[in-house]
């Protein structure tokens, strides 16, 4: 058994420990080098010549100056198997960063308009995830996003187009352009997909004003929000969350590469977890924004001072903000119990 008494513990305590992932766009883990062997793969041309001139436009002012590149490199998917691929790729990156279970983002709306079936698309994630549980004992869901920048009406055809494949996927989420799209865009399309079952979560309070975090909360009904680091900057806004435990998933990479906060010190993390605030860590879309999710954990504890006690909350955060029965949330809960124990951590 070893104590934490030095930043090299903390970090193979925070490394092993294990955990939920509850925000990642399945197509922002996408590395240059599968981008460009898909793109081969597929006979797709790429406005770039290789990895390293593609890495070099990872330079991003906000969040449309990523989402054009995110688009571009989205491109390259064609085929079930490549979705199956890209997502693999993701599951073993995950596996090494202690995660257990994961609840993957996709936007099928960026391939459906290129003639890639929804089906197709589907069936190549959902088999990398019985893949990612038979050999990593990773537990995964899928939860189809919405683009908001497109129309209502265009999300409705998507939900329509997703109807025959209803429980290969637990919930519907928005992403995409944030300002100028407010959720309300979208209120009908969430109380149909609520009306069918699903989960509901939504992008909210990255870029855009705390108003629409108001919006994903009154007119979406969400039980989560992605994001949401603009609550800060309305009171009644962070009593919320608090006394109705709504959790946010929180990206701070993501924050940092967006220009969401000067650097990760002055994330506001550390203050939300002060303020009993349910917050998880994420990374978003790893393979742009510097790194996976032990590398989020690790960079913004270092930032701001946190220690054992926070990580293992951001944990147990991450168990309770999952939409999974609460027996396997128990089970969960019980293994970071196990891990605290290994490092003495009562
Ligand atoms: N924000 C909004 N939409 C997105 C993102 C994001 O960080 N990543 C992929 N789509
Ligand atoms: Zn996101």
């Amino acid at each position: 058994m070893t104590a934490i008494a030095d930043p090299a513990q903390l970090r193979a305590f925070v490394a092993g420990m294990p955990k939920a992932e509850l925000h990642i766009h399945i197509e922002g883990s996408l590395e240059p080098e599968l981008i460009f062997a898909l793109a081969q793969r597929n006979g797709v041309s790429l406005p770039y010549p290789d990895v390293e001139s593609l890495r070099a436009a990872y330079a991003f002012t906000n969040l449309q100056s990523f989402l054009d590149i995110y688009y571009a490199g989205a491109s390259v998917l064609l085929k079930e198997q490549d979705f199956h691929d890209m997502a693999w790729a993701y599951f073993q990156r995950a596996h090494a960063d202690g995660v257990i279970h994961a609840e993957l983002f996709f936007d099928p709306q960026t391939h459906t308009e290129r003639g890639v079936a929804m089906r197709t698309v589907i069936d190549g994630l959902e088999s990398a995830c019985r893949r990612a549980k038979a050999e990593l004992g990773i537990e995964s869901e899928l939860i189809l996003c919405f683009l908001r920048h497109l129309s209502e009406e265009a999300a409705f055809a998507t939900l329509e187009e997703a109807r025959p494949h209803l429980g290969r996927f637990i919930g519907v989420g928005l992403d995409s352009s944030e300002v100028g799209h407010p959720p309300e865009k979208f209120e009908r399309v969430y109380a149909e997909a609520r009306r069918l079952g699903l989960r509901a979560v939504a992008h909210a309070g990255e870029e855009g004003p705390p108003e629409y975090i108001w919006g994903a909360l009154d007119r979406l009904k969400v039980e989560r929000i992605d994001h949401g680091v603009q609550s800060l900057r309305d009171p009644r806004l962070v009593e919320r969350p608090v006394r109705e435990r709504i959790p946010l998933t929180v990206c701070p990479l993501s924050n940092i590469k967006l220009c969401v906060f000067r650097d990760l010190r002055a994330h506001n993390l550390g203050r939300m977890l002060e303020l009993g605030i349910v917050a998880t860590v994420n990374s978003d879309d790893p393979a742009y924004f510097g790194g996976y999710l032990n590398q989020n954990f690790h960079e913004t504890m270092s930032a701001l001072g946190l220690g054992a006690a926070a990580a293992r909350q951001l944990a147990a955060n991450s168990f309770e903000a999952s939409f999974v029965s609460p027996e396997r949330r128990q089970a969960y809960l019980e293994r970071l119990d196990a891990h605290c124990g290994r490092h003495r951590l009562a």
